[in-house]
C-alpha cells in the first residue's frame, strides 16, 4: 500500500494517488518538506483544529479517532480532526484513513520524509482552519474526554490550555518511579534554564494541550524533539494560561517513543530557547531599564537635596519614587512592549504591584540612609550612593522580575 511520492510538492500537501485506495479510505493528503507558514486568519467555520500525531500507531487511533468525535460532537463545537503520520512502516496513515471515511472533519496528513513530534504537530496546525489549535497524543494516553474540558476553559482572555498532571485531579498511572525522577527532574531543569517559560504551568513537558491561533501563528516556532509546548510559551505571545487536570493513562498497545536521545534533545531545545536572541534583547532592555531608573534616581535626588536644599529623607524619597514610575512605565510601554498587559486594568494592577514591591524597599533604603549618617556619620551623598548600590540597583532587578514573572523574558 505504500507508494512513492511521484515528485515532491516543498511543504505543500499533494493529492492521494493510488485510485483503489482512494475508492475505499477517505483520502490521505500527502505532506512534503518543510512546514508552511501557521495561516493567522482562521476559516470561521471551524472552532477547535486538534491534532493528532502519530508514528506506528494503527492499533491505538481508530478507538481514539472514534472516541474524540464523540467527545467533542458533544460539546456542540465546530472542530477538525487532523492525524499527522510520519508514514509509519504499519501504516498507521491507513487505519486511521479507514476510520475517517466514516467520520466526517476528520482528516489525515500523511508527512514523507519527515519525522519528530514537534514539528508533525507544527504540520498539522500549518494545515489546520479552526480558531484554536491543539494536540493529543494518537496512542490513547490522553483521555480524549479531558479534550472537552480544555476546551471549555479556553475562554477568550485565555491563550493556552494546558492538560496537567500535576494539579489536583491530575495524576500519572503507572509510571516507574525512575520515569517519574526523569520528568520531574526534567521540570525541575527547565525551571532553573528557564524560569520564566517554565514557571508558568505545572506540566511543561505536557503533549495535550489549546493553544489559540493567533498566538502560535505570530510566533516563530523551531521546536527540536517532543516539548512543543514549552516552545509556544516561550516563543508565541502567550498571555494567560489556564490547568485542567488529567491522568496520564497506559499504554494499551504499541511502544511509547521516548528514548535517551529525547533526554539530550530535550537539554539542546532549553538552551536554544535560553540563548534565543529575542530573549536576550528583552533582558538587555529589562538591564538597561534598571540602569536608567538609578541614574534618575540619583539626578533627582542630587538636584532636590543639594540645589533646593530640601531634607534628606524627603529628597531621597522622592528621588526613589521618581525611579520606581519610570521603571514601571518603561518596562511595560517598552522592555515588555506589546505582551505585558491585556487591559488598562492590568497594567493599574502591575503598577499597584510594583509599587508595593519596590515602595517597602524604599523604605528600608531610607531607614539605611538615616543609619548612615545620623549614627556612622557618614556625608549625605555618600549614604545615598551605598544605599542605592546595596538596596535600590537589586530592588529594581529582583523587584520587577517578580511583578514582571508572568511575561517572558
Ligand atoms: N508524527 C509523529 N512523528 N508522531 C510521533 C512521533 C514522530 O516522530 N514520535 C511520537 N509520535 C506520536 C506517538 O505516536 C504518540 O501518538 C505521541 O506522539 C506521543 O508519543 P509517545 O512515544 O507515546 O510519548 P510518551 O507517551 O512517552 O509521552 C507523551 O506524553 C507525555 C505526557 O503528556 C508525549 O506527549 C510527551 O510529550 C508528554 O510529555
Ligand atoms: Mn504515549
Amino acid at each position: 500500500m505504500i507508494d512513492k511520492p511521484v515528485e515532491p510538492h516543498p511543504g505543500g500537501v499533494g493529492p492521494f494517488r493510488n485510485p483503489i485506495e482512494q475508492a475505499r479510505e477517505a483520502p490521505v493528503e500527502r505532506v512534503f518538506g518543510s512546514n508552511p507558514p501557521i495561516d493567522p486568519t482562521a476559516d470561521p467555520a471551524v472552532h477547535l483544529s486538534l491534532v493528532v500525531p502519530t508514528f506506528n500507531e494503527s492499533a491505538n487511533i481508530g478507538q481514539l479517532l472514534h472516541s474524540l468525535h464523540e467527545v467533542l460532537t458533544a460539546t456542540d463545537t465546530t472542530f477538525e480532526l487532523i492525524v499527522v503520520d510520519d508514514d509509519s512502516p504499519d501504516q498507521t496513515w491507513a487505519a486511521a484513513a479507514a476510520v475517517a471515511a466514516d467520520l466526517p472533519n476528520t482528516r489525515v496528513l500523511r508527512r514523507i520524509g519527515e519525522s519528530g513530534l514537534a514539528t508533525a504537530v507544527i504540520c498539522g496546525w500549518a494545515h489546520a482552519r479552526g480558531t484554536v489549535l491543539g494536540v493529543i497524543d494518537g496512542d490513547g494516553q490522553h483521555p480524549p474526554e479531558v479534550a472537552a474540558d480544555l476546551l471549555s476553559a479556553m475562554d477568550s482572555l485565555t491563550d493556552v490550555v494546558v492538560a496537567s498532571r500535576h494539579v489536583p485531579g491530575g495524576g500519572v498511572s503507572n509510571w516507574s518511579t525512575f520515569r517519574r525522577l526523569l520528568s520531574r527532574g526534567a521540570q525541575a531543569l527547565g525551571l532553573l534554564l528557564l524560569p520564566g517559560t517554565v514557571g508558568r504551568v505545572t506540566d511543561p513537558m505536557s503533549g495535550f494541550f489549546l493553544v489559540r491561533r493567533d498566538v502560535v501563528a505570530t510566533a516563530e516556532l523551531d521546536p527540536v524533539g517532543y516539548k512543543i509546548l514549552l516552545e509556544v510559551l516561550a516563543r508565541g505571545e502567550v498571555r494567560r494560561v489556564a490547568e485542567r487536570p488529567y491522568v496520564f493513562l497506559r499504554r494499551e498497545e504499541g511502544e511509547s517513543k521516548v528514548s535517551a536521545g529525547h533526554y539530550v534533545g530535550y537539554l539542546r531545545h532549553l538552551m536554544r530557547l535560553r540563548l534565543h536572541p529575542l530573549r536576550s534583547k528583552a533582558l538587555m532592555r529589562y538591564l538597561l531599564v534598571t540602569v536608567v531608573a538609578l541614574v534618575v534616581d540619583t539626578a533627582v535626588f542630587l538636584w532636590i537635596f543639594d540645589r533646593q536644599g530640601w531634607n534628606l529623607t524627603r529628597s531621597a524619597a522622592i528621588a526613589g519614587e521618581s525611579g520606581i514610575l519610570l521603571t514601571v512605565v518603561l518596562h511595560d510601554l517598552w522592555t515588555f512592549a506589546g505582551r505585558a498587559a491585556r487591559s488598562a486594568l492590568d497594567r493599574i494592577r502591575r503598577l499597584i504591584g510594583v509599587q508595593i514591591a519596590l515602595g517597602s524597599l524604599l523604605v528600608a533604603r531610607l531607614l539605611v540612609i538615616n543609619v548612615l549618617v545620623n549614627w556612622l556619620h557618614l556625608r549625605p551623598l555618600a549614604a545615598f550612593c551605598i544605599a542605592l548600590a546595596a538596596i535600590t540597583s537589586t530592588s529594581h532587578l529582583l523587584g520587577s522580575r517578580l511583578t514582571w514573572r508572568g511575561v517572558r523574558h
